[in-house]
């Protein structure tokens, strides 16, 4: 029970990644907070939960939306009388190269990807400074490298990794037990990037897959397990000595 004790909000949790890291954490024995903008999806992996005698509870949340963030928190602090651990997990995905992406797709991806990511890391700080805590924010490999069919994406990614390492090193100079890392996850087998490829015409999908497959050394997408055994280790205090870092986690695609 490596999270004995611990109580985690996890944004996104209702599907994909999300929803493995929250049965994750909740087997390792926190009390998981399911937030996302699908409040069915989130209700679902709660019951779920706590039909396998887990913990959890469903919260509908827009990541977007800044005063719901300062609620959120405060409805969990309030009913569980901490946080431990917040997984900045919800994202959009959409296909579009520079040449094709318009202004408002650009700011939406922008809205949700990266300001939904520092409203989340800003509030969980105003509490977690007295007590500690491990933040997660979800990147991706194209943070790291360019995507030319996801220029929008890629650039929030980058943007999350980046703004990681300074909110991580800002509560390390002024001495916060709070420490804070970015995942990146390769090609996971998730609705989110089932979408993605269900977006491009039929050429496109068949190239996109050939290269991306083709790519990757263990020649294979990874689960959505896979990614949240990363976050557990995260989460735990078996990373005590981490902020700031990142662990990429792809069927060594990046190498
Ligand atoms: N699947 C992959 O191959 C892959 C690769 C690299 C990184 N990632 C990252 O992993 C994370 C999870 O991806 P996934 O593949 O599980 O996606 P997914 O689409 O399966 O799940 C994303 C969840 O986020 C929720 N969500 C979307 N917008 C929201 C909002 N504004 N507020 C709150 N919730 C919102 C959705 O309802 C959904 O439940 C994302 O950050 C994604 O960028 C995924």
């Amino acid at each position: 029970m490596r999270m004995n004790g611990k109580v985690a909000l996890i944004t996104g949790g209702g599907s994909g990644i999300g929803e493995a890291t929250c049965h994750r954490l909740a087997e390792e024995g926190a009390a998981v907070v399911v937030a996302d903008i699908n409040e069915d999806s989130a209700r679902r992996v709660a019951d779920a939960i706590n039909n396998g005698r887990g913990n959890a509870c469903a919260k509908h949340q827009d990541v977007t939306n800044e005063k719901r963030w300062v609620g959120l928190i405060a409805d969990v602090v309030k009913q569980f009388g901490s946080l431990d651990v917040l997984v900045n997990n919800a994202a959009i995905a959409p296909i579009g190269t520079v040449e094709d992406t318009s202004l408002a797709d650009w700011s939406r991806v922008q809205r949700v990807n990266v300001e939904g990511v520092f409203i989340g890391t800003r509030e969980a700080i105003k509490v977690m400074k007295q007590k500690g805590g491990s933040i997660i924010n979800i990147s991706s490999d194209l943070g790291i490298i360019g995507e030319p069919t996801m220029a929008a994406y890629s650039t929030s990614k980058g943007a999350t990794r980046v703004f990681t390492k300074s909110a991580a090193l800002h509560c390390a100079r002024k001495g916060y037990a709070i420490r804070i890392n970015s995942v990146h996850p390769g090609f996971i087998d998730t609705p989110a990037a089932a979408g993605a490829v269900a977006e491009m015409s039929e050429e496109e999908a068949v190239t996109f897959q050939a290269r991306i497959l083709g790519s990757i050394p263990m020649g294979c997408m990874g689960a959505p397990i896979d990614i949240a055994n990363g976050i557990l280790f995260l989460s735990s205090d078996e990373s005590s000595y981490m902020t700031g870092s990142e662990l990429v986690i792809d069927g060594g695609f990046i190498a």
